[in-house]
């Protein structure tokens, strides 16, 4: 990975203003490792609240073997972003959301968590301390990837005594190789994602590992990732590795029911409030992977990902194509959200911060 050329001073960079295009190649920007200026750290113990914490250089962390993170998974991750538009002014998009969904996971793994301020304030401290590492307007975004773990060491399954809320980031183009190109899929019959009690519904980190085998499957084979069937009946479609999934039958748009196996993502939400600002008539419900057959249009949503039409989706060994033009209802909802984030439309729902 790309490592930033060092600073000349210990002060965050907030307080010198490098222009971010005089240091990288913005152009090729993709979603991989790139180290930037400054982690937010801070710490607390099972119980108790978390400490005011810090900005440090961005680094390496000191873990016990025994870390209940390293042992049990006990650990949940998020995700957001911070851009740059036209007039210079850096945005973040509905971090709220993300530090909510941090809270309802850590109940589910055990863990205590930042409040919602904490965890924002975190987001916006991160942000500005590697203000130099925000791409150029329309280049990408600063991705940020917020990080709640069980440090404390422990031996028998139970909550680790210590937990470490982590705040990095990392400037990021294009989620998928191919760009912006349709996504292809094909429908998992074989690896799940999730089951009804487990934890597919938070962003809990054990939810990744297992679906890397299926990625690693699905690029070999020219693949951009694989759409989940539930583990129960393997026949209605749950989501997609990094994103959700969304089917178009004339002005009907459906996603799946968000009921435990499916995270719910901050772009879904979005997605499903501007269709309905729309006129679109939204469905969360079951939906059979039959459907498939017969949809309009699919299209794939999520932080890292953003909107993106699927071109194709695998199916029972039949290829589904899907029409790709430029009046798309999924172009139509993701121009509107793209405008709303430029803050070039009104953002009626306070969605985006300043700073
Ligand atoms: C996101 O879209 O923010 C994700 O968490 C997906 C992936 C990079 C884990």
């Amino acid at each position: 990975y790309f490592t930033a050329p060092a600073l000349t001073s210990a002060q965050p960079s907030t307080y010198r203003d490098y222009e971010s295009r005089d240091i990288f190649d913005w152009d090729n920007l993709g979603f991989k490792l790139i180290q930037t200026d400054y982690m937010f750290m801070t710490k607390s113990s099972q119980n108790g609240n978390f400490e005011k914490g810090k900005l440090n250089p961005y680094g390496n962390i000191e873990l016990s073997p025994s870390a209940g993170v390293l042992n049990y998974g006990q650990g949940l991750i998020e995700g957001t972003k911070a851009y740059r538009v036209d007039d210079g002014r850096i945005f973040l998009f509905r971090p709220q959301e993300s530090g909510i969904r941090m809270q309802i996971g850590a109940k589910r793994m055990c863990m205590p968590s930042p409040s919602i301020q904490q965890f924002v304030d975190a987001v916006k401290l991160t942000t500005i301390a590697n203000k130099r590492w925000i791409p150029p307007a329309g280049k990408g975004s600063l991705y940020i990837r917020p990080l709640l773990i069980g440090n404390g060491p422990i031996l028998g399954i139970a909550p680790a005594p210590e937990y470490t809320f982590i705040v990095y980031a990392c400037p990021v183009g294009n989620y998928l190789r191919n760009g912006t190109q349709p996504l292809t899929l094909y429908v998992e019959e074989e690896h799940h994602r999730a089951s009804q009690g487990g934890a597919g519904g938070v962003k809990a980190i054990t939810n990744y590992a297992p679906v890397i085998k299926a990625i690693q499957e699905a690029k070999e084979k020219g693949y951009s990732d694989v759409l989940y069937l539930d583990s129960v009946n393997k026949k209605y479609i749950e989501e997609v590795s990094a994103a959700n999934i969304f089917l178009v039958k004339g002005k009907n748009i459906s996603t799946p029911i968000a009921s435990g196996t499916i995270l719910e993502g901050v772009t879904r939400k979005s997605i499903i409030d501007i269709a309905h600002d729309l006129g679109y008539k939204v469905e969360e419900r079951l939906i059979e992977a039959d459907e498939l057959f017969s949809a309009d249009e699919v299209f794939c949503t999520g932080t890292a990902l953003g909107v993106a039409p699927v071109g194709s989706i695998t199916y029972k060994n039949k290829r589904i194509n899907y029409k790709v033009s430029s009046d798309l209802i999924s172009e139509q909802l993701n121009s509107r959200l793209v405008a709303i984030q430029k803050g070039i439309i009104e953002d009626k729902r306070g969605w985006i911060i300043e700073i």
